[in-house]
């Protein structure tokens, strides 16, 4: 890797036209002067007439490999970056073509298939639940005896690609097993025959690890606490505050913990979002991913003089010189609100007075009035994100509660079929 400085750059990302990174990233490519190109998972025509200039398939990762390659022949680049899980085999596919850096392809499938990377966790000895995979079409009995017998309860039921906790279900004894995989199953589909987990449940508090891995080193670049209890039956995410207050040494056990994760999976470089419990017997991975914390949330990270997450990531990408990989000193947060429950949402009330909260920096309702909210485990998505900043964690944990008690979401039920 070159670091001058002075050579003009030029990277590529592979992104979806859904994703909520893809604006952080140009923004940071543009504050660092390094030129962007994007390729869209969209069909070619389509893709077009979205006026993008590349579309290709992630789906059929060395087609798309073949079709970057010709597309770049005359404009090099100097790395190719997927934004999010669907890309990374197309980038890793790509990148080997074009002799750059890039994670092994079977690294990018584990860190995106939940039984692979279960099974890769396992191989490599690092604390990770134990966990039985089965197919939607096995006889649900069946699959209830052996769970019984090689799990036991509780136990989490999920599917193997899904995200955002789609789908996770905590089953605390058989028959709740037996609802929780028949609604699981209801939701991916029986045919055609697909695995899906099923695994033993870790109690604990969670947190999640943000880092960057440079030649298979792994460089902790915030540690956010989940402070509101994650205990089932749906596993939906709220505050995340940075720093942790977890105890030095158990940050430095998660650090490890996450670097084993990293090194069974066969990452070795670029960023990692990893989400971990802590027990008595210390921390356990529940994932390990190669790519950055959901767009909207890296917001609540500064590093150096003023610095995103995303520009870090480009600057590693790239080669380009990294000043500080220290977060600033303020501690930040973010709360997704969570949906409280299903209907159509008519109303939202109260933005401004929670914006007024000390320490809030935004609010931002990101569900759209007159439809249809979804909860877990079957939705998808938050009614918003609330930004928060402040002298200590604490504070702002009690500046984003603070401003979630103003909000007021008016929620009409669905018109019943039958009147
Ligand atoms: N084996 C487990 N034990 C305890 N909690 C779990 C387990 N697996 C998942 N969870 C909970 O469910 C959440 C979502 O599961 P995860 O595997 O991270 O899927 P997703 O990709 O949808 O985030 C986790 O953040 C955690 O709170
Ligand atoms: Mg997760």
């Amino acid at each position: 890797m070159t670091t001058s400085p002075q050579l003009a750059r030029r990277i590529l990302f592979l992104t979806t036209p859904q994703s909520y990174r893809t604006a952080a990233f140009v923004e940071a490519a543009k504050r660092l002067e390094i030129e962007t190109l994007l390729a869209v998972d969209l069909p070619k025509q389509l893709a077009e007439e979205w006026k993008h200039r590349l579309g290709v398939d992630f789906h059929r990762p060395e087609d798309a490999a073949a079709q970057i390659a010709n597309a770049l022949a005359e404009r090099p680049v100097d790395a190719i970056l997927s934004l999010d899980d669907t890309g990374s085999l197309a980038a890793a596919a790509a990148s080997h073509r074009l002799g750059l850096p890039h994670n092994a392809p079977a690294a990018a499938e584990a860190a995106r298939n939940k039984l692979v990377m279960r099974k890769m966790l396992r191989a490599g000895g690092v604390a990770s639940p134990r966990f039985q995979d089965f197919l939607t079409t096995d006889d649900l009995e069946q699959v209830a005896d052996r769970v019984d017998a090689s799990i036991g309860y509780p136990c989490v039921v999920k599917p193997v690609d899904l995200n955002g906790s789609r789908g996770v279900i905590r089953a605390n004894e058989r028959a709740e097993f037996l609802a929780a995989a028949r609604r699981l199953l209801h939701m991916i589909g029986v045919e055609p025959a697909r695995p899906f987990l099923v695994e033993s449940y870790i109690p604990g508090v969670e947190v999640a690890l943000e880092g960057i891995l440079d030649n298979g080193r792994l460089q902790v670049l915030a540690l956010f606490d989940k402070p509101d209890p994650l205990d089932g039956p749906f596993f939906e995410e709220t505050i995340y505050v940075t720093p942790s207050r977890l105890p030095a040494a158990t940050q430095q056990a998660i650090a490890t913990c996450t670097a084993d994760a990293a090194h069974a999976l066969g990452l070795h470089m670029g960023p990692i979002h990893a989400e971990l419990r802590v027990n008595e017997e210390g921390p356990w991975i529940v994932e390990i991913a190669g790519r950055s914390i959901g767009g909207l949330c890296s917001r609540t990270l500064r590093f150096g003089v003023d610095a995103s997450l995303e520009e870090l990531i480009l600057r590693q990408a790239c080669g380009l010189p990294i000043e500080s990989l220290t977060r600033e000193d303020n501690a930040g947060g973010v709360m997704m609100i969570p949906i409280p429950g299903p209907g159509i949402l008519r109303s939202v009330r109260g933005v401004e007075e929670a914006s007024a909260v000390a320490g809030i920096e935004s609010v931002e309702i990101t569900a759209r009035l007159h439809n249809t909210l979804v909860p877990l485990p079957e939705g998808e998505s938050y009614l918003g994100f609330i930004f928060a900043r402040g002298e200590t964690a604490d504070a702002v944990e009690a500046s984003l509660r603070a401003a979630h008690a103003c909000l007021q979401f008016g929620i009409e039920e669905e018109i019943p079929l039958w009147g």
